[in-house]
């Protein structure tokens, strides 16, 4: 987007105003900048920043550095060539500043903003800036420094068996591929802004916030929502189901839960997501013993001691069974969101993102009318099985012809379906 020699200064620029300025922080720095010179031990980037000619063709695909450096009368080559810096600090300073893409690349970098704002006349605000910088919980790199000092623990790696951890850079699902009726849109829409004003909720003692639980028939965009709220939200995510962390010795299951929660604490800023959220429950109806009551009152209890305004760790539990939820349960939970089954005009619209990318002319109206009970993911499985159709046939381009005979086939699959016993 920036011409080479704009990103060389900025990245030059920053390194020498991050390494001289302590109150500057690692979320000050741009995203490239902070996963070039991360310090997986020290879980940030560590001063001095020493910018190498390396480091500028892996950042910027720059083939002749040397040549580059030339042109630009403040910098120099140090330590037999290997390392670039900046000789006259207010030469790189103006230079940026008369840059015809400058001033953006500027407002694009908080630690610029903030050394312009100090001490140019430039309009440009450290606050806005810091802003819109992506922090560093997105990054891979910032769990995987979390992911290694707890791997070292005692215990730490049979933990992170139970634990699936994604971060907002990995994750492609987005909260507008996703059908939200306006209750859970506006679900969403709350966390945001008790995540943004957490400060303000923390002074005037409203801590009963961040705590829900997503109920819905499976396939309805439980796991979707959590995963796009991490995206939106740039918060990392920790999945587990508590069927993975129920033990077949219940004793263990207790100390399970308070570890995950434990680390859900240490990985904070972070959305806890448990999945089967009725799977405790589900056990206790089946066989009552003492050793499931601790492992219940643990999970209780670990709920009841998370939060979002101390501990700044989101929680989000799901279930497709809420009725064998007891009331001790439901009440830990300051929101209920409701997943239904999607209505005609909801199918619709979902059918309409599911197809977006492929090639054909159909009329999703008529599909979601003959699609009654179809959950989402039942909807992508149909799309699903008329691509597959086609392309036996060489087919790249569908009809609704298609689409029709593959909800046939769907229908006629689920009339075989097994069913459970004690759901018949
Ligand atoms: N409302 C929706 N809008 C768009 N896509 C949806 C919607 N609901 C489900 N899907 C799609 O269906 C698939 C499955 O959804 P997801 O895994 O989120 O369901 P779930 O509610 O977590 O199910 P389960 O209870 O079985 O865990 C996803 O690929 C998702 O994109
Ligand atoms: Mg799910």
């Amino acid at each position: 987007m920036y011409d080479n020699n704009l990103e060389m200064t900025g990245l030059l620029l920053t390194a020498e105003i991050y390494n001289k300025i302590e109150e500057l922080q690692v979320d000050d720095l741009f995203a490239d900048l902070r996963k070039q010179y991360w310090d997986i031990k020290e879980k940030t980037v560590k001063r001095p920043i020493v910018v190498t000619i390396n480091d500028l063709q892996e950042l910027y695909d720059i083939k002749d550095p040397d040549k580059v450096i030339k042109t630009l009368p403040f910098l120099e080559f140090e330590e037999f060539g290997s390392t670039i810096r900046i000789t006259v600090l207010d030469l790189a300073v103006k230079w940026i500043a008369k840059h015809e893409q400058g001033i953006d690349y500027i407002k694009s970098n908080p630690v610029l903003a903030y050394y312009y704002e100090k001490n140019h006349s430039l309009d440009v605000s450290y606050e806005e800036s810091k802003q819109d910088n992506e922090p560093k919980e997105v990054s891979r790199q910032w769990a995987d420094s979390l992911i290694s000092q707890i791997g070292n623990q005692k215990d730490g790696e049979d933990l992170l068996k139970l634990v699936h951890v994604m971060v907002p850079e990995e994750i492609d699902q987005t909260i507008d591929k996703l059908v939200l009726n306006q209750d859970q849109k506006d679900e969403v829409n709350k966390m945001i802004k008790a995540i943004q004003f957490r400060d303000y909720l923390k002074r005037i003692g409203l801590l009963e916030i961040g705590k829900l639980l997503f109920v819905g028939p499976p396939g309805t965009g439980k796991t979707s929502t959590a995963r796009a709220m991490s995206a939106k939200l740039e918060l990392p995510i920790l999945e587990v189901k508590l069927s993975m962390i129920t033990d077949q010795y219940l004793g263990e299951t207790a100390k399970n839960i308070d570890r995950v929660f434990d680390l859900a604490k240490k990985m904070n800023p972070c959305i806890l997501f448990i999945d089967e959220f009725d799977f405790l429950a589900k056990t206790r109806s089946s066989d009552e013993n003492a050793a499931l009551k601790r492992a219940v009152n643990a999970l209780l209890k670990a709920i009841d001691e998370i939060s979002l305004i101390k501990h700044r760790v989101l929680l989000i539990a799901a279930t497709n069974h809420p009725q064998l939820l007891d009331s001790a349960a439901w009440r830990r939970f300051d929101d209920i969101v409701d997943f239904p089954l999607p209505d005609t005009n909801m199918r619709e619209a979902i059918l309409k993102i599911v197809i977006s990318e492929i090639e054909g002319s159909f009329d999703p109206e008529e599909i979601a009318a003959i699609t009654d009970d179809y959950s989402g993911s039942d909807l992508r499985m149909v799309v699903r099985e008329a691509v597959l159709n086609a392309l036996m046939e060489e087919r790249t381009i569908l009809t609704q012809d298609d689409l029709i005979r593959a909800v046939g086939e769907f229908d006629k699959r689920t009339a075989l379906k097994y069913v459970p016993i004690d759901n018949r």
